[in-house]
């Protein structure tokens, strides 16, 4: 009998703060008007100095745990997506590992932006596929407003901050779990999106680092036109791998990036309103917190229900995009 892993256990957090586009009109020169027809967004959460990715992260994980009725002590590995790690080491995991009391997990962050939840969970699904781990703790979690500049309109109106985890068990006779992955990249897209200062290659410590970026660079068009193309590569991939298609897709959760780029996944992919999971215009892109935070949402709604079949995917700086297909 084959070992599956699932998600029994789904948490989000959020910063309390709300910035609207009205708030965002005050700062630069923009329009509640532009930004809810280009990108969907109409309000984003900001994160006090305080609010570190670890922690938006470890408040996920508790009620993640509360609802898998998951004692710390059960958790033998804490895999974190994120590209905003509270710092460049130790890892975000390690921090979320102490913070939720998991003593003698294993722990590390995966790097895949906007799909870090997808490919983290990938990992985790193979692991105990595998054999090595019986309770894995994912979680998705980005601070991106941390690192916003907020005189450049073209990026600091897009994105939000949250974390949101997931506990997977290994379980026997059943068919709910991880069906398919799909995981994709291609750096020479690398120059589109970056943040060149804090890494080797431009240490904060180098007085030449003074004259690179500091802030998000995107280069918005860019990244538009490959986004519209992966999503639907990505999810027909993996509908394909798994031999189903897009009438077996009970409840679609895509990256929360832009409303446009969703609806043209939608359509490419033949899915009607009722089955897309939309969140965007409360709080905008949230990197690898967007696709859990959509997960644990449709939960709480009664939209997502053990037996579903749910599709998501994502796709980000690297360029990286990717697609689980998920038996919930
Ligand atoms: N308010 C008003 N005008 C604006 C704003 C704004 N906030 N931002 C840009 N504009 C202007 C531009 O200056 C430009 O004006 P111009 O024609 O006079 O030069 C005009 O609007 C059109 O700009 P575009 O960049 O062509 O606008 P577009 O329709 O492409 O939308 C957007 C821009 C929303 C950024 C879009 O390109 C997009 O969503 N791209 C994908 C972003 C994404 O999904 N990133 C995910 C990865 S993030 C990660 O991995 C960390």
């Amino acid at each position: 009998m084959s070992t599956r892993a699932v998600i029994e256990g789904i948490g989000h957090s959020v910063p309390d703060r709300v910035l609207t586009n009205d708030d965002l009109m005050k700062m630069v020169d923009t329009t509640d008007e532009w930004i809810v027809q280009r990108t969907g967004i109409r309000e984003r959460r900001i994160s006090s100095p305080e609010e570190t990715t670890s922690v938006l992260s470890i408040r996920a994980a508790k009620k993640a745990m509360a609802m898998a009725d998951a004692d710390p002590g059960e958790i033998e590995l804490v895999i974190c997506g994120t590209v905003t790690g509270d710092m460049p080491f130790p890892s975000t995991s390690c921090l979320i590992q102490e913070g939720i009391g998991a003593k003698g997990a294993g722990a590390f962050d995966v790097g895949a932006a906007c799909a870090g939840f997808i490919y983290a969970l990938s990992v985790a699904g193979a692991m105990i596929e595998g054999g090595q781990a019986k309770t894995i703790l994912v979680v998705g979690a980005d601070t991106l407003t941390k690192f916003v500049d907020w005189t450049d309109r073209s990026t600091c109106v897009l994105f939000g901050d949250g974390a949101a985890a997931v506990v997977v068990r290994a379980r026997q006779n059943t068919d709910r779990g991880l069906v398919k992955t799909v995981l994709l990249a291609d750096g020479e897209g690398a120059k589109h999106i970056d943040l060149q200062v804090g890494g080797s290659l431009h240490p904060v410590s180098d007085p030449a680092s003074a004259s690179c970026r500091s802030t998000i660079y995107m280069a918005g068009a860019e990244v538009y036109r490959f986004a519209v193309n992966a999503m639907g590569d990505a999810c027909c991939r993996a509908l394909e791998l798994a031999g189903m298609d897009s009438t077996d897709v009970d409840l679609f959760v895509p990256h929360q990036a832009n409303l446009r780029i969703i609806e043209s996944a939608k359509a490419r992919l033949g899915l009607p309103d009722e089955k897309v999971f939309i969140n965007v215009e409360r709080f905008g892109n949230t990197s690898g917190a967007s696709i859990p935070i959509g997960l644990s949402e449709a939960v709480a709604q009664g939209r997502l229900k053990p037996g579903m079949l749910v599709m998501t995917v994502g796709f980000g700086a690297g360029l990286v995009w990717g697609a689980n297909l998920i038996r919930w």
